[in-house]
């Protein structure tokens, strides 16, 4: 017989996300619509304006064998120097008046690095993060593998309700607030819900921080994933442009969902302080995310391309968003008590069904979705499960993404089907020709 294998601590308070059992299905039927997965659009990924690019590089004698030596651990630097511009340009700003620059960025491979390593370099067991109810579950499996205490706020079409923020703040004692490191903010079309962190609300919240960061400072982790794929509406300035002596807020943003996860990158923008602890861990991890990805991902920048696949994408998206928004209203009448937030850009729509049916794993609505062929998120695992309150199970993630306009369509309509099973909802029409 074997001897036993000892796993370390953090390994052992690794898990498995439960999402993945239901992601095997997906992959092993093909038959599932799954508007589950928060995968991109396939159809629309850019593969002709990436072989130009490469080809541009590869074909620059110099470039083509630069960017396929090692980089450096920040990242290139004329990519971050222009990152950061184009930040602050999104927010109306000179990098200057932020005090920022291309030392206080960098690249990582993709945004869940970023959460990762920020995680790494500020928690330590016992402390205490503060996240939405609900927020990115993967972030979640991060958090308890770091052995961190959390507390969740309320999140509505608004976004986290600051108020519900404040009102924690208040509540916790001395000895909390001292290991209270982090408040994690999705502000731009989130994940779940699809809501956006209202003007007054980013206000409010870096009010908070300040007043509350005393003894010592509490960080906002600002992951601004989806904040390019805006349909409708206007942008709104980043948290971190409220934070002019570059302190308070890491931003995190990812070319997973406007450009192609395959790339593997993301970037931070970092207060001082944070940026060689950041490094001394991602030397560590990788010492450097892929220079090939980046120096095309320069390329794709600087000549254009990337503005003008974005554009090209937010009208795919768009689109798609409308589909499946159209098909909710089709397939659950307003007596249905099936209600679901409108979002303004990224890939969720957010669907609360009556209190009494259960979305998750052990209710009626998965099977009776599995076996009419259609997969979602349930709700209840993008909650924190030692939230104080009862974790919420009527709600449901679904991704507009991946599924074609017709697998957007049908996939609702057998969505509507398993819930006219389990209820039996008698307004409701589920017939297959419709
Ligand atoms: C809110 C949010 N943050 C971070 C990520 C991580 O993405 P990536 O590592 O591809 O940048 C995702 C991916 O779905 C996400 O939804």
């Amino acid at each position: 017989m074997r001897s036993p294998l000892y796993l370390s601590q953090k390994s052992r308070r690794t898990h498995d996300q439960p999402i993945s059992y239901f992601m095997q299905q997906a992959v092993e039927n093909p038959n599932l619509i799954s508007l589950a997965a928060g995968l991109v659009d396939a159809e629309s990924l850019p593969a002709e304006e990436v072989a130009q690019a490469a080809e541009a590089v590869l074909r620059d004698p110099v470039r083509g064998k630069t960017a396929l030596q090692y980089g450096t651990t920040q990242g290139l630097a004329p990519l971050r120097d222009l990152l950061v511009r184009r930040l602050a340009e999104a927010d109306g700003i000179e990098p200057t008046a932020l005090r920022l620059s291309a030392d206080d960025c960098i690249i990582t491979t993709g945004s869940q690095q970023v959460l990762y390593l920020v995680s790494e370099a500020l928690l330590d067991p016992g402390d205490i993060v503060i996240t939405g109810a609900p927020s990115y579950f993967v972030y979640h499996g991060t958090l308890k593998s770091m052995g961190v205490r959390t507390y969740a706020v309320p999140c509505d079409a608004d976004g986290m309700d600051t108020h519900a923020l404040a009102a924690l703040l208040r509540r916790l004692n001395r000895r909390e607030l001292a290991r209270l490191r982090l408040i994690y903010v999705v502000d731009y079309f989130d994940n779940p819900t699809g809501s956006t962190l209202s003007l007054p609300r980013r206000e409010h919240l870096m009010e908070l921080v300040r007043r509350y960061s005393q003894e010592h400072r509490i960080l906002v982790l600002e992951d601004s994933a989806y904040r390019e794929l805006r349909y409708d509406g206007p942008d709104l300035p980043s948290l971190k442009s409220f934070d002019p002596d570059n302190e308070f807020v890491v931003l995190t943003q990812t070319f997973s969902k406007p450009l192609a996860p395959g790339f593997r990158i993301g970037y931070a923008v970092v207060p001082g302080e944070l940026r060689d602890p950041l490094l001394r861990l991602k030397g560590n991890h990788d010492f450097g995310s892929s220079n090939f990805s980046q120096h095309l991902l320069l390329h794709l920048l600087t000549s254009g391309a990337y503005d003008r696949h974005v554009e090209r994408l937010r009208d795919v998206y768009r689109r798609k968003r409308d589909v499946i928004l159209a098909a909710l209203k089709e397939h659950f009448p307003a007596d249905c008590g099936v209600t679901w937030l409108r979002p303004n850009g990224g890939l969720y729509v957010w669907v609360s069904f009556p209190h009494e049916v259960d979305t998750g794993p052990q209710g009626r609505l998965l099977q009776a979705a599995l076996e009419a062929g259609v997969l979602y998120v349930p709700g209840a695992f993008c909650y924190l499960d030692d939230l104080a309150e009862r974790v919420p199970s009527h709600e449901a993630r679904l991704c507009y993404g991946v599924a074609s306009e017709a697998a957007l369509r049908e996939g609702v309509r057998r969505l509507a089907s398993a819930y006219h099973q389990v209820t039996a909802c008698p307004e409701l029409t589920v017939s297959a020709s419709r």
